[in-house]
């Protein structure tokens, strides 16, 4: 009794549970990088921030107020930035920051004013944040601050200009206070920046068109998966037909990206993808296509004309003499890729429906043919390109209904043959010149190696950024 239940319940958690078609795992070499990135970005950033006032009173009389405050020099030590599986997130640990401050100073008792400028240096401040990632709803990573401290390890003002040198007397007594207001700034906005950046994931399309016929949907499958050398992403990677938006009658096989350290990142690409893509063009008809004789070259000794057809179909010149045909090529079933080692192979169960052309326009039926083809395949990055070969390992044709009585197909399956060979020929031109890497505004995907391994291919790449003030002035700009 007992087991069964088990049973059930395992079969539910599995139906429930969708594998990812997609994997990321980024490793600590990427972490390492981007802290490096940012770390410089911070430093020149930091410059341009305007801190808010600090005010507070001076032995419980003299109201104070620190305004016009900026940062004029900034030394940044190199953070630490880890993994931390506690939270499924980063630690981020900053850890001796000095800042040289600016501003204009102003005091009040009663009715007497008085103001200067200012020089502070805030020494020894350490600021330990902790973020964890997530996913929401809609299958974006989130991220959150789980916790924030900050220490500010000692002070140093320099009041210059009106009565500076009262206050500068006072400096030991409320230096304190000014360590603490400047303390408690520092952790609501490091918190801002994080939910600015979460506002940024939750802006991101997850899912987008791809042409005409396709969407991609990348939205997270579950939770970002940590350990303390890696973070693994699972995305749907599936494609849909636009116009039906219907999943295939196939589901994602779990894989396992093998982690490499040496790289950045490593992304695993699940045949299931390529098949999803497949689906979705099969569904909105792309595999389907009409030939007639102003598409064969002048040249080809075959022409979609009854009375050439002698050689192939002997009966057809006399059955229907000097008549031009039309070829109707599609797809019978969805073609399906299958990854294996170093091979990507396509299987192509195609079909032709041959017609002569009446001289009043009316298409008689002549023939059927299942044409069964099966394609392997090479894929390798070079210089940046994704490039691949093909070649063809079987095609038959096979005759599956006749109008014009049976007849050999031999003979046509030989000069078919011949005619896919130059098409593949022309492919593989293109092929070997390959494609670009895919490469966004601010990424580019560098020292990229490609492995198709049994159901999955696996990129392994490093990651150039191109982090831009622009990017920062987005960030700060976001709606409230
Ligand atoms: C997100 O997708 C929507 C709808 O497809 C599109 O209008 C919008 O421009 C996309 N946004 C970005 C940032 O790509
Ligand atoms: C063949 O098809 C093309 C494109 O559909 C069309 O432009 C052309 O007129 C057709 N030729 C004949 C002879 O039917
Ligand atoms: C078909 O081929 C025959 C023999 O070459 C030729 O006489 C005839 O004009 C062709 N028909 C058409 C429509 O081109
Ligand atoms: C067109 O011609 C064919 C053969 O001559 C004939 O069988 C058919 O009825 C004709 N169709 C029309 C609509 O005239
Ligand atoms: C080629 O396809 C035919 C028919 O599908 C099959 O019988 C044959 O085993 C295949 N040959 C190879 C080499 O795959």
């Amino acid at each position: 009794m007992l087991l069964s239940v088990v049973a059930v319940l395992m079969l539910l958690s599995c139906t429930c549970g969708e594998n990812p078609a997609v994997q990321v795992v980024l490793t600590n070499k990427a972490v390492q990088y981007g802290k490096h990135t940012g770390t410089d970005w911070i430093q020149e950033n930091l410059q341009r921030v305007s801190l808010p006032d600090i005010s507070g009173k001076i032995l419980g009389i003299i109201g104070y107020t620190l305004t016009g405050i900026t940062i004029k020099k900034c030394d940044l030590p190199e953070p630490s930035v880890e993994f931390y599986p506690d939270a499924t997130g980063f630690k981020t640990s900053v850890l001796g920051l000095s800042l040289a401050i600016t501003g204009g100073w102003m005091t009040q008792c009663g009715i007497i004013h008085d103001g200067g400028s200012f020089d502070m240096a805030v020494f020894s401040v350490n600021v330990i944040s902790v973020v964890e990632l997530g996913k929401d709803a809609n299958g974006h990573l989130s991220v959150t601050s789980v916790s924030c401290d900050a220490r500010v390890g000692d002070v140093d003002i320099q009041f210059h200009g009106g009565a500076s040198w009262i206050f500068q007397s006072f400096v030991e007594h409320f230096k304190g206070h000014i360590s603490r207001e400047i303390e408690i700034r520092i952790c609501p906005n490091v918190e801002e920046m994080i939910v600015n950046l979460e506002y940024h994931l939750q802006a991101m399309n997850v899912s987008f068109d791809v042409d005409q016929a396709l969407s991609f949907d990348l939205s997270l499958t579950g939770l970002p998966v940590m350990d303390v050398s890696s973070l693994n992403l699972g995305l749907k990677g599936e494609f849909y037909s636009i116009k039906t938006h219907m999943d295939p009658p196939f589901e994602a096989q779990p894989f396992s990206v093998p982690e490499q350290q040496g790289y950045m990142l490593s992304v695993g690409l699940s045949e299931f993808t390529l098949n999803s893509a497949s689906y979705g063009y099969y569904l909105a008809g792309v595999f389907q296509a009409l030939i007639n004789d102003s598409m064969i070259p002048p040249g080809s000794p075959l022409h979609l004309n009854t009375s050439l057809m002698g050689p192939f179909i002997p009966q057809l010149p006399k059955m229907f003499p000097g008549l031009l045909m039309n070829l109707q090529v599609y797809a019978r079933e969805v073609p399906m890729f299958s990854f294996q080692p170093d091979a990507v192979k396509l299987g192509f169960p195609g079909a032709v429906k041959a017609f002569a052309i009446q001289p009043n326009g009316t298409q008689t039926p002549l023939f059927k043919l299942n044409v069964d083809s099966e394609f392997s395949s090479k894929v390798w990055i070079a210089g940046g390109r994704v490039k691949g070969s093909i070649s063809m390992d079987n095609f038959t044709l096979t005759l599956v209904g006749s109008e014009v009585g049976t007849f050999k197909t031999d003979a046509l399956e030989n000069i078919a043959r011949i005619g896919v060979q130059m098409v593949l020929a022309k492919l593989n031109e293109k092929m070997g010149n390959g494609v670009v890497l895919p490469r966004m505004k601010e990424v580019e995907l560098v020292n990229s190696v490609l492995k198709v391994e049994e159901g999955f291919i696996a990129i392994s790449s490093d990651v150039e950024a191109f982090l831009t003030d622009r990017g920062f002035n987005r960030q700060t700009n976001r709606p409230a």
